[in-house]
């Protein structure tokens, strides 16, 4: 296994291009399961998430070939139903299949997600949803089994709201089901995530009628079949505003292009309570950082609220700002990995009941630190950045899974970091 060994306190400079979203196109190439027709998705990230979701879709009889950063597809078989245990363990997202195949095929065996680093991760959802659509869930050995019964799925009004307010993937999988159900379905308390929306705009280019996506109020009309498409993912919105962040808490005036000012607004808010100006012109977004960052309070909430995937990056310039900052994490209470290891770097921080308190220090101080999931692996690079001396960064995996060649585009952008197995001693970054 590798680490990162990152080499603090380099003014970064230039411009860093964003990739395609993961979280969006993880659920819309699932979408190849729902036509006998070529698909050609474009602009994908090429990350460790993406070729395990390939696998999966191996499995259930689809053919990829990939392009570039386009992935082909074609179903050449349906015999096998089931995504296997070993791959969805690999990444909960593997999930999203279930509603594509339960529409198309009739029947999908996934195995249930378990939990992971940032909480459990319950698909009661997805499940209520599919139910009220009419099939018929059952549970075997960790799997979980749906089965449309003789008739077909009907369409109905489903709320799908849960005890964290609306559910990203859920509402991707009832509202891939729901296209092929008899009448109309109702999506109340829909998430209205951009990654939502970009999938039900791809249903559509594939003919789907689906209406309201963006808003909490999905509503899908049902159609026979699907034709095959070619769909451009969107720009990643978490990981431009990873970048985003790389340049505040590093003093640096870079330029992220690409992205999608609307899908940030939030994190752009934050960023200016915090002193960070954030110049847009188009799809570029030029950061203009303050000597020190102010404090800030955040809650995440379901889009359009502050991101949850952003909450470790975040505080991590939350760690060196003036002042003391609040982060409230009302969807996955859990998730402050980030902080432990952001403390042996120095920050000061206390997490109780969901929140996290960050007293702002002026310096910190590299140190080997461990990385538990993506978004905190990303946290400890954007600290790392900032922090006095050596650190170095252990479990890489995890960032790989959702950001291409990390540390490459950073290094591109004059940051000190290199790639080092393991077991590495210190020197030189
Ligand atoms: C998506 O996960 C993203 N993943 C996550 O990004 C993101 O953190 C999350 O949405 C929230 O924005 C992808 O899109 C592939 P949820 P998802 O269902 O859909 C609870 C990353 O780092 N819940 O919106 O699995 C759940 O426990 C990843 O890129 C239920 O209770 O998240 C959570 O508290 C991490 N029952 C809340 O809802 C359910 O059936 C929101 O989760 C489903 C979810």
């Amino acid at each position: 296994m590798d680490c990162f060994i990152v080499e603090g306190g380099a003014r970064l400079s230039g411009t860093i291009h964003v990739n395609g979203s993961k979280n969006a196109a993880l659920p819309i190439l699932a979408t190849a399961l729902m036509t006998d027709e070529p698909c050609h998705y474009h602009g994908l990230p090429v990350i460790r998430d993406l070729q395990t979701q390939v696998k999966i879709l191996n499995t259930l009889g689809v053919e990829t070939r990939w392009e570039g950063r386009t992935l082909a597809t074609r179903v050449v078989d349906t015999y096998n139903s089931t995504a296997p245990y070993e791959l969805v363990k690999t990444m909960r997202a593997g999930v999203c299949v279930l509603g594509p195949l339960l529409g198309r095929r009739g029947e999908a065996t996934v195995s249930l997600p378990g939990g992971c680093v940032i909480g459990e991760r319950p698909i009661d959802l997805h499940l209520k949803g599919l139910a009220a659509l009419g099939a018929e869930i059952s549970f075997d050995q960790g799997n979980v089994r749906a089965r449309v019964p003789r008739g077909g799925l009907r369409g109905t009004t489903i709320y799908l709201g849960g005890k964290f307010g609306s559910s990203v993937l859920a509402t991707d999988n009832v509202m891939c089901a729901a296209v092929f159900a008899r009448g109309t379905t109702v999506i109340e308390c829909a998430a209205c995530e951009p990654e939502v929306v970009d999938l039900a705009n791809c249903l559509n280019a594939m003919g789907a009628e689906i209406e309201g996506a963006g808003s909490p109020r999905i509503t899908v009309h049902g159609v026979r079949r699907l034709k095959g498409v070619e769909w451009t993912v969107i720009p990643d919105r978490i990981e431009a505003a990873t970048f985003l962040i790389a340049g505040a808490i590093t003093r640096s005036s870079i330029t992220i292009g690409g992205a999608r000012p609307d899908h940030l607004i939030a994190v752009l808010d934050t960023l200016r309570q915090m002193g960070v100006e954030i110049q847009q012109r188009g799809q570029r977004l030029t950061v203009v950082p303050p000597a020190r960052p102010r404090a800030a309070e955040i809650a995440t909430m379901p889009y359009p609220a502050f991101p949850t995937d952003v909450q470790a990056p975040i505080m991590s310039l939350m760690a060196i700002a003036d002042g003391t900052s609040l982060v409230t994490e009302r969807i996955f209470p859990d998730r402050f990995m980030a902080a432990a290891e952001l403390k042996r770097l120095g920050a000061r921080i206390t997490v109780n009941n969901g929140q996290a308190v960050v007293q702002g220090v002026e310096r910190l101080q590299g140190a080997p630190v461990m990385a538990s999931d993506l978004r905190c692996g990303a946290a400890l690079v954007l600290a790392a950045l900032a922090a006095e001396g050596e650190t170095r960064i252990s479990r890489i995996y995890h960032i790989e899974r959702g950001y291409e060649r990390f540390e490459e585009r950073l290094r591109r952008l004059g940051a000190r970091i290199r790639r080092a197995p393991e077991s590495a001693s210190g020197g030189e970054a």
